[in-house]
This record gives structure tokens, sequence and C-alpha cells, in this order.
């Protein structure tokens, strides 16, 4: 495979301190790209960008729901590399547990969705100011299977999901004229430590879960996996697709389980 897909790009990773975020930063950085890693945790932040190349890696605190970091996210990129190619607008939270809808407190609805859709909104219009004078720039999200498929997740991870896949295609219709492209990534269940907060118990644990209610038997998603799909949307390999929804499910969301027509009563 080609090495050096993303050479003299930067990219600037929101949640980039753990999972999938900080799994992409490796991958990117491995391409060759310049980073800029933004999140909360600011210890974790550093030491991943140490971890990475310090010299080509900043870690810069910044929470997605507070619109002056996010900004002050994207100029740190352009100050100290001169432009911003990739925006991976990645962080996102949830819920422990899933409430119904009668013990669904209205200000944990509030702070999924204001991570999840408001620091998204935040993450493109920012990356925009920048890359609409360019006339190019790739902007990646990260959804979930939630953003297309229900009785997964929670009310709000739902709803934040799916206004994120609406968001996706409304911005890439609005900023394909200046040869931006909006896609985003929707992941199935991937043992990480959001996956592991809101279902309970380790990472092996969350992770045979997660295989036991798969489509796709014999191979377990990784965070890889997500990195590798970010890959090709920020490369020049993806330079036609915009306003894409891209499931990386196994078939995940397709099914209805019901019939189970085509299950083999041999299969071990
Ligand atoms: N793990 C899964 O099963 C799964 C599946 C589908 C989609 N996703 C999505 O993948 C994305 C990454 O999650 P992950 O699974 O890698 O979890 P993770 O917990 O490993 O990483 C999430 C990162 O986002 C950061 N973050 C949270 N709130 C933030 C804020 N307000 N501002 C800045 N950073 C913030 C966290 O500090 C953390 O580093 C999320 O958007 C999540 O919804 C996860």
């Amino acid at each position: 495979m080609q090495s050096c897909r993303l050479e003299g790009k930067v990219a600037l990773i929101t949640g980039g301190a753990s999972g999938i975020g900080e799994c992409t930063a490796r991958v990117f950085a491995h391409h060759g790209a310049k980073l800029v890693i933004a999140d909360i945790q600011d210890d974790l932040g550093r030491s991943v960008c140490q971890s990475i190349d310090e010299t080509n890696c900043i870690y810069v605190h910044c929470d997605v729901t507070d619109e002056s970091q996010v900004k002050n996210a994207v100029d740190t990129a352009v100050k100290a590399y001169g432009k911003l190619d990739i925006m991976f607008n990645n962080a996102g939270t949830a819920e422990r547990g899933n409430p119904r809808i009668l013990e669904y407190q209205k200000t944990d609805f509030e702070r999924v969705m204001s991570v999840n859709v408001t620091g998204v909104f935040l993450g493109i219009k920012h990356a925009a100011r920048t890359m609409i004078p360019a006339r190019s720039g790739s902007i990646i999200s990260t959804g979930s299977i939630a953003s297309n498929t229900s009785g997964v997740s929670s009310h709000a991870y739902a709803a934040s999901k799916h206004a994120l896949s609406g968001l996706t295609k409304n911005a890439a219709v609005e900023l394909g004229q200046f040869g931006i492209r909006v896609n985003c990534l929707s992941p199935y269940g991937i043992a990480t430590p959001l996956a592991t907060e809101v279902i309970g118990g380790n990472m092996e644990e969350v992770e045979n879960l997660f295989n036991s209610t798969a489509n796709l038997k014999h191979v377990t998603l990784k965070v890889e996996d997500v990195a590798n799909a970010a890959l090709f949307l920020a490369s020049d390999e993806g330079r036609y697709i915009s306003g894409h929804n891209l499931l990386i499910d196994g078939g995940f969301s397709i099914v209805n389980p019901s019939f189970q027509l085509f299950q083999y009563s041999d299969q071990p």
C-alpha cells in the first residue's frame, strides 16, 4: 500500500486523545500529515502528540461546544502549518445506560446534542472559514450506526447522529461550490472508553457483546477500520466523494433480524 497518502496535508482531529480519534491521528501521521489534536483530556492528548512526533503534532485544549475554543483550534493549525486541509469532527459523547423517555432529563439530552451536533456544526463552520478561500478541503465527522438505525442507542445519541448525517449533506451542498467535500463515517460498536462507559463492563466484555450482535462474523471492528476509512475520505483517493454517510458496520444496519431466513443451523 502507498505509504504517504497525506503528504503535505494538515489535519485537525477533535476527540483525538482517545479511541477512534487517537488511532486516526497515528494513521494520518504515518501517511505524512501534520496534525493538531484537539480534546478536553489534556494530559492524554499531550502524550498522544509526544508519542506521534512533537515537531509535526500539536495538542490544543478544545471543548467543541465552545465556539471560541473551536476557532482557536482551527487558527492554531493555520498559524503553525499555514493551512487546514482536513477537519475530522470526531469528538462525541453519550450517556450511561439508555434512559427511557419518561426518566430522561432535559439537561442530559441537551448535553449530548451540544457535543455531538453543535460541536460538529462549529467544526464545519470554522474549517470552512479557512477552506473556502483555498477552494479545497475535506471535512469528515464521526456518526454512528445510530445515524440511520433505531433502538440501538439512547434517544439523544440517536437524534444527534441522525442530525449529524443531515448536517453533513446540507454542508456538502453549500461547500461543494468551493471544492470542499463533507462526509461522515458511521461505525458499528467498537470497544473504546466511550463504549465501555455507556454499556458498562471492560473492553473485552464490550467487544464480546458487539461481536455477538454483529451481522458480519469472524471479524471484529477495530478503531483502525474507522481510521482507514477516514484516510480514504481525507486523501485524494476520495476526491469526488461528498455528502456521503459511509457505514462501517458489516451490514448491521440493513438486517431485519425478525425472520432469520438465511440462518444456518449448523454454523458454530
Ligand atoms: N465506540 C463506538 O462504539 C462508536 C461507534 C460509533 C460511533 N462512535 C463515535 O466515535 C467518536 C469517537 O468516540 P470513541 O468511541 O473513539 O470514544 P473515546 O471515548 O475513545 O473518544 C472520544 C474522545 O472525545 C473527547 N471529547 C468528548 N467530549 C468532548 C468535547 N466536548 N470536546 C472535545 N473533545 C471531547 C473525549 O475526551 C475523548 O478523547 C464519537 O463521536 C462517538 O460517538 C463510537
